[in-house]
């Protein structure tokens, strides 16, 4: 999808003249980025080198703190030079006179045979990619040492000092030379890094100590983005010297993370080697994830693999779906189980990387939008704050070590845009990094931002990266984008043609068509017409430009923004900003039949040729038979609409076509398409137990909604069978029947007796009075039962039978360590723990089946099951009354609120089902790629009713 990019930069944008900035002042920020660039390396090496960082405001060495807890430092001075190996890919395009002296430096004078623990990530993208960027130029040089005189353009004008090895004018230096010691030395440091990763899991340990491996009682702990941005380095490694075994535990490693990914395809951000999430569950696009989600595309791109690409276009639909706000400006971390944002909510400043990661996906829209905010963050403090509070609009964390991410998405979207916009952000960065960091010999940390006070330190990334950027962004150089990309730490890495792996002929048939759809900047799509002034205009035009400067500087009562104390007025006030469309959803076709309910058919997780088929010629999908199809759909980077990118594990890709021919539905136009959560229960609800005064309990046989205290919030996770949870026709008002669903008032809770010692499991019908259950009462009630003794399906035909609505089933208790996992209870690779979805196998020919729909049942884990018996075991004389509700838990904004008598907004209404020119609507939104063939379903539009 990447090939075609350059084609659709070609398109020239018509900008006015005021916003446009002249070619020369271009060039004028471009000589001064290459300044900087220059300044700080001198200085680093007349001050600092060999040690791996320069302090750059007492000028001088920073070596690695006797404190090895210290981590900060010595996670990445590995005794190695490391600013030196840095910048290397950097010096040919910003100081090439430079560049000889330094590889022969680095050839020379390098060892990683240092007893350092250092982290795995940090060597693999500072030193490794370094080193295989430089072997990669050092390979493409001309033999004869003249011509590789010219090619480095070690003729051209450039600053002239000392530090020029021998001399500028020598013309007879074969650079060539160090090639081989170079790929040696980025072959023993990933020797080095091997002992890293765990045999079993396949994840790596964090740290390694660079002589001894892993050593003994190392931490467990590491996070996504370093198991799994080791791919491209690794992978290239390899591919030169032929030892696969870097690629092979990299692509392990980064499966390793993905197979354990949330029902939702979102990721926690701290693992142990042992496989388990530790702090369990946040996600995000920040610290400690970044760089997992950037290498899936990237490794797409350099390798030319599909697996990649898939798992990154899994795991994109899930940040736009639930990280992201509906507003589609901020990106914060979830909860990867209630799927809450965090509380208080960040953005850090890593995660600035983003906008770069979505132009090169091709959601350009998304990329502007995000990277506006992170634009108002630096405007603010002139620097980029590593964490600010959005809600409460304050910096959390006020430091600034000159990071790269902010610069970086700048550059792709200047490149992806042309907008003359992002040359003034870079100017702007340009002048603030030239005023409040650079010092005598370098460039210093900005400790505060709001104060610019400074600290001693500068990180190798502020060259090899920050001013790097910068420096592209003024040449207007492009970026990689075939078989070749820009590492996280910026090192310029390609896999030759010759050592791509040849893609199978399946899989270049699948393919077809894939270039079709361009990742394509259209012109003015991103500022469009002004609505006040009715001229083109740019970014700086946009409607909603001024919506995200209002994020970070606020506004007060009146719409007046907020400015360091002062006020200023702007014009037209804020305009807020709709709703993005809901980023990725699944659906299920079924004919439209009055007579029956509309349950959601099960699921078919391998639906054969049959019901599915794909046309070898076309690589169309041809669906023949909808029963059980779960269609996967999601947003179209051109903003048209939507796309089927999946029916259950078939991958529809770009430019194939979903056909619909199932005759069966020939009787039933129009087609019906609903949103599984429209119909059927969402996977996981959230549990609210209350307790209530036996006195105070209980009014018209309900409890009181507000009368109840709260004991505590669960997770509970809905049957796949039995009562749909959100059925919105069921009554809700004051005296109609009570029913269990989202939003409904308090149930009574039942929690019976315990049997020899063990909990009641469900399996056969008590007496209510044994339960506790006043048989003259018509309270409805929720029985809570335990798992184990018999299937789900009988235990929801025993509630049934005794006059429950729901049941409450609770999970079997953990397998203490050292003890038999019981044989029914082992899954692959332990015994099963945590929430499962009580699925029932239907035989209806058994003489005891019966279909209940009447009663629902929910699963949750032992602890909570635990707990809730513990109290009420504590109340001595009368039993205390136990309430449980359940809640939503929103997907969109991510509260959790009750969804009284209306549809969660994130649902597709009714309204939405439209067969609009053939093309099936979801809202305003045709989904492209989806056909119904007119053979096989005669359908016409003009009989087409407006409600469906
Ligand atoms: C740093 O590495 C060099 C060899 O590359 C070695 O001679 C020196 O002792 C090392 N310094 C420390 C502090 O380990
Ligand atoms: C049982 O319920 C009935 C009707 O709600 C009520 O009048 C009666 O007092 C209850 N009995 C007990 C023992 O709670």
């Amino acid at each position: 999808m990447l090939r075609i990019y350059s084609a659709c930069l070609l398109i020239l944008l018509y900008l006015p003249n005021i916003w446009c900035m002249s070619d020369g002042k271009r060039e004028t920020l471009k000589a001064e980025a290459a300044s900087l660039f220059k300044h700080g390396y001198e200085g680093y090496m007349k001050y600092a080198y060999p040690a791996d960082e320069l302090r750059p405001l007492t000028c001088g060495p920073l070596y690695r703190d006797p404190d090895p807890n210290n981590v900060g430092i010595n996670d990445i001075h590995a005794n190695v030079s490391m600013t030196l190996l840095d910048v290397l890919s950097s010096l040919p395009v910003i100081h090439p006179s430079a560049f000889p002296k330094a590889v022969k430096l680095v050839a020379e004078t390098v060892s990683f045979d240092q007893d350092v623990k250092v982290q795995v990530f940090e060597m693999t993208i500072r030193a490794l990619g370094a080193l295989l960027s430089t072997f990669q130029l050092l390979d493409d040089l001309p033999d004869d040492p003249a011509e590789q005189y010219i090619k480095l353009h070690l003729d051209e004008n450039d600053h002239d000092d000392s530090w020029i090895w021998p001399s500028r004018k020598d013309t007879t230096i074969d650079l060539k030379q160090y090639k081989g010691r170079i790929l040696e030395l980025a072959y023993d440091l990933g020797k080095r890094l091997l002992p890293a990763f765990e045999p079993i899991t396949g994840i790596p340990y964090a740290r390694v100590n660079l002589r001894k491996g892993v050593l003994k009682g190392e931490s467990i702990e590491t996070c996504t983005a370093g198991a799994g941005s080791l791919l491209l380095e690794f992978a290239l490694l390899s591919r030169l010297t032929g030892d696969s075994r870097f690629e092979n535990l990299a692509h392990q490693a980064y499966l390793a993370i993905w197979n354990r990914r949330s029902p939702q395809n979102l990721l926690g951000n701290t693992i142990g080697t042992h496989g388990h999430w530790l702090a369990p569950g946040m996600s995000g696009v920040g610290a400690g994830m970044d760089s997992y989600f950037e290498y899936g595309v990237k490794a797409g791109v350099m390798l030319d693999d599909d697996t990649y690409y898939d798992i990154f276009y899994d795991s994109y639909a899930a940040i736009q779906t639930y990280v992201r706000t509906t507003d589609g400006f901020i990106y914060r971390p979830v909860q990867t189980r209630l799927l809450q944002p965090a509380s208080p909510s960040t953005i850090d400043s890593l995660s600035a990387f983003l906008p770069a990661m979505q132009v090169l996906a091709g959601d350009v829209e998304s990329a502007i939008k995000s990277h506006l905010v992170f634009w108002n963050l630096w405007r603010k403090y002139d620097a980029m704050p590593e964490s600010f509070l959005w809600q409460e609009r304050k910096v959390e964390w006020t430091g600034y070590p000159g990071r790269p991410e902010f610069i970086e998405s700048t550059y792709y979207l200047y490149q992806a845009t042309k907008d003359p916009f992002y040359l003034r952000v870079g100017e702007k960065i340009l002048h603030d990094l030239k005023t409040r960091t650079k010092t005598k010999c370098g460039f210093a940390t900005l400790k505060n931002v709001m104060t610019g006070e400074q600290e001693d330190r500068m990180e190798s990334f502020m060259l090899s990266e920050s001013l790097k950027y910068l420096y592209l962004l003024f040449a207007d150089i492009p970026f990689p984008n075939s078989n070749t990309v820009f590492t996280t730490e910026g090192h310029p890495l390609k896999m030759p043609a010759s050592l791509l792996k040849a893609p199978s002929s399946t899989r270049r048939a699948i393919r077809k068509g894939e270039s079709s759809t361009c990742p394509l900047y259209r012109p003015f799509a991103a500022g469009g017409i002004s609505t006040r002034t009715g001229i083109i205009v740019g970014i700086e035009g946009r409607e909603d430009y001024d919506y995200a400067r209002s994020l970070v500087y606020g506004l007060d009562s009146s719409g007046v923004e907020v400015e360091d104390g002062s006020r200023i007025w702007y014009d037209g006030g804020i305009c807020r900003t709709s709703s993005e469309p809901k980023f990725a959803f699944e659906i299920v076709l079924s004919p439209l039949d009055a007579s029956k309910s509309t349950a959601v058919p099960p699921e078919d997780p391998s639906p054969g040729p049959s019901k599915v088929d794909q046309d070898s010629m076309t690589g169309d999908y041809h669906i023949t038979d909808i029963e059980g199809l779960r269609l996967g759909v999601r947003w179209r980077f051109d903003g048209k609409g939507y796309d089927v990118v999946n029916i259950g594990p078939h991958r529809i890709r770009q430019g194939q076509n979903v056909i619909i021919r199932d005759p069966a539905m020939r009787d039933h136009l129009p087609i019906q398409a609903t949103s599984p959560v429209d119909s059927a229960s969402p996977p996981e609800l959230l549990l609210r137990f209350l307790s209530y005064s036996s006195s105070a309990a209980s009014q018209n046989g309900q409890l009181l909604a507000d009368g109840g205290q709260i004991l505590l919030h669960a997770v509970g996770a809905t049957a796949t069978f039995g009562t749909d949870f959100v059925s919105f026709t069921s009554s809700k008002t004051e005296t109609g029947p009570a029913t269990w669903g989202i939003g409904h008032k308090p149930l009574r809770l039942i929690i019976p007796p315990e049997i020899e010692g063990r909990p009641y499991q469900g399996c056969s019908a008590m007496s209510l009075e044994w339960l506790g259950i006043n048989k003259t009462s018509t309270d409805p009630f929720v029985l809570m039962v335990s798992r184990g003794g018999c299937t789900f399906l009988e235990k929801l035909m025993v509630a049934e039978d005794i006059g429950a609505i729901g049941i409450l089933v609770i999970g079997q208790a953990p397998i203490k360590e050292g003890e038999p996992i019981p044989p029914e209870r082992e899954v692959e690779g332990g015994f099963e723990e945590g929430l499962i979805r009580p699925s029932a196998e239907f035989d209806e020919s058994h003489p005891r089946f019966r279909n209940v729909k009447k009663v629902g049942m929910i699963y949750t884990e032992w602890v909570i099951g635990e707990v809730l018996r513990k109290m009420v075991e504590g109340d001595d004389d009368k039993r205390k009354v136990l309430g449980i509700e359940i809640l939503n838990i929103d997907a969109q904004d991510g509260s959790v609120h009750p969804t009284m008598g209306n549809r969660p907004t994130s649902q597709i209404n009714e309204k939405s089902r439209t067969l609009e020119g053939g093309l099936l609507m979801v809202g305003e939104w045709p989904i492209m790629n989806l056909k119904v063939t007119d053979n096989a379903l005669r359908f016409k539009q003009s009989n087409l009713p407006e409600h469906v």
